[in-house]
C-alpha cells in the first residue's frame, strides 16, 4: 500500500515551520518523534473535558478519566499482543521500566555472583542500571560483542552462557546504529536454558510490529514519545508469572492494599508497579498514537521508512569521505555518520542553520562508540512523515559542509 505522506505530514502541525529561515526538515526521531494532532487533541480532552485523578473518585469525572486510563492499558496490551492487560505496567518510559526490571526482578532472582548478559551496542539506559545492580549486589555484566557491519556475534552469546547467567537484557533496534537483532533466534536460545529475556522496544515498536507472545520474551519496555505519543509515558511488559514474583519498585499511591505501622501488604496486578498518581493523560495520549500508527498500519510504516533507509544510504554514500556506521543487513531508518574528519557537532550545528536537525554525539550509547574508536556520529533517523526531498536537502547539506571544511 501507497502511503500519502503529504496527508500524514498534516496531521503534524510541528513539521509546518521555517528554522533559521528555512523549511524544517526533522531527522532526529530516533531521539522523539513529533504529535499528530490526534493526540494533542486526545491530551487536551483530558484537561478540558475530564481531568480528575483516577482509581479514586466515585464521582463522574474520575470514573471517565479511570476508564480512559484502564481502556488505554488494554490498547497497548493488544498493540503487542499481550495475553492479560495486567502484565501491562504504565512507567515513565524505557529508562524507568528497565531501572524497575533491575531493581525488583534483581531483588528476587539475582544474588552475588549471578550474570547478566547484555550487548556492545545497547543505550546507557540498558547498561548502568544492570551495572549499579552490579555494585549493589554483586553480580557481574557479560557483554556480547558486535562485528564492524555492526550486527551481534551470536556466536559468541553460545559460549557466555554459565549456569549463572540469569537474565538477558537487549535492545530490539540499535539507537545509534540501527541494527535490527534477531530477538527471536536469542530469546529461543535462552530458553532453551530457562534464562529469561528482557528487550528493550524503544527503538523498535514504530518501526516493526511486536508480538509479546509470539516471541515469548519475558519482559518488553518502550517508551511513548518515540512512537508519536506523548512524553512522560512509557510501557514495561512482563509476563505474569514473573510480575507475580517481583517486590514493588516505589512506595505509595495505588500500590498498596493496606496499610498499617505494623506493616503494609501489596496491590494486585498491575497496580502493584504504579505508585503514586499515574500520568493518566500521557497514558491517554499514548493509547491515541496507537490508534494513529495502527490506522496507518505499523507494517506499512515499515515498509516506507525503508524505502527512506535505502534512498538515503544510496544517496550519502555517494559523498566523498562518507562512513556510515552501522551496515548490518536488518537495519532500521537510522543512519549515523561522520564525513572524513569533520566533528560531528559541527556537522550538525551547520546542517540546523539549514533547517535541518539531526542528532550528533554519543547517542547515550559510549561503550559502541568507544567500540568504533570514534567520539561520536552524525544520526538522521528517520519517521513515516519524512520525504525524499528533505533526505535531498540533508545530502546538499552535508556536501555544503565538506565544502566549507575542505
Ligand atoms: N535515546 C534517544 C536517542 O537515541 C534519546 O536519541
Amino acid at each position: 500500500m501507497s502511503l500519502d505522506i503529504q496527508k500524514i505530514r498534516n496531521d503534524f502541525p510541528i513539521l509546518d515551520q521555517q528554522v533559521h529561515g528555512k523549511p524544517l526538515a526533522y531527522l532526529d526521531n530516533a531521539a522523539t518523534t513529533q504529535k499528530p494532532r490526534q493526540v494533542i487533541d486526545a491530551v487536551n480532552d483530558v484537561y478540558t473535558k475530564y481531568n480528575s485523578n483516577i482509581h479514586r473518585g466515585v464521582h463522574h469525572l474520575s470514573n471517565v478519566c479511570t476508564q480512559a486510563f484502564e481502556d488505554a492499558r488494554v490498547k497497548v496490551q493488544k498493540f503487542i499482543n499481550a495475553e492479560h492487560s495486567h502484565e501491562v505496567i504504565f512507567t515513565r518510559g524505557t529508562t524507568e521500566s528497565v531501572n524497575l526490571i533491575a531493581h525488583s526482578f534483581g531483588d528476587v532472582f539475582l544474588k552475588e555472583g549471578d550474570e547478566v548478559i547484555v550487548s556492545q551496542l545497547e543505550h546507557h539506559s540498558n547498561i548502568v542500571p544492570w551495572q549499579m545492580l552490579e555494585q549493589r549486589k554483586g553480580i557481574s555484566l557479560n557483554v556480547i560483542p558486535i562485528n564492524d557491519k555492526g550486527e551481534l556475534m551470536l556466536e559468541e552469546l553460545d559460549e557466555m552462557f554459565t549456569e549463572k547467567t540469569k537474565l538477558v537484557a537487549l535492545a530490539h533496534i540499535s539507537n545509534a546504529l540501527g541494527t535490527i537483532n534477531p530477538i527471536k533466534t536469542i530469546i529461543d536460545k535462552c530458553h532453551q536454558r530457562d534464562i529469561p529475556v528482557m528487550i528493550d522496544g524503544a527503538q523498535a515498536v514504530q518501526h516493526v510490529s511486536v508480538d509479546v507472545q509470539a516471541l515469548d520474551c519475558d519482559f518488553y519496555v518502550f517508551s511513548g514519545h518515540k512512537l508519536y505519543g506523548p512524553t512522560g509515558i512509557g510501557i514495561l511488559y512482563g509476563k505474569e508469572k514473573w510480575l507475580d514474583q517481583m517486590t514493588p519498585y516505589q512506595g505509595g499511591g495505588e500500590m498498596i492494599q493496606t496499610v498499617s505501622f505494623e506493616g503494609t501488604t501489596f496491590n494486585e496486578l498491575p497496580f502493584k508497579f504504579e505508585a503514586g498518581t499515574p500520568d493518566y493523560s500521557g497514558a491517554i495520549g499514548l493509547a491515541a498514537a496507537i490508534d494513529y500508527v495502527t490506522h496507518i498500519g505499523v507494517d506499512n510504516i515499515a515498509a516506507y521508512e525503508h524505502e527512506l533507509l535505502v534512498y538515503g544510504t544510496d544517496k550519502l554514500e555517494t559523498i566523498p569521505q562518507m562512513n556510515i556506521y552501522g551496515t548490518a543487513a536488518e537495519k532500521a531508518s537510522v543512519i549515523s555518520f561522520l564525513v572524513g574528519n569533520i566533528h560531528p557537532y559541527d556537522m550538525g550545528m551547520m546542517l540546523d542553520k539549514m533547517g535541518i536537525a539531526v542528532r550528533t554525539g554519543h547517542h547515550c550509547a559510549q561503550p559502541l562508540m568507544q567500540r568504533y574508536n570514534i567520539p561520536g556520529t552524525v544520526r538522521a533517523s528517520f519517521a513515516v512523515y519524512n520525504t525524499r526531498e528533505e533526505i535531498d536537502r540533508l545530502v546538499e547539506g552535508i556536501l555544503k559542509v565538506s565544502q566549507l571544511f575542505g
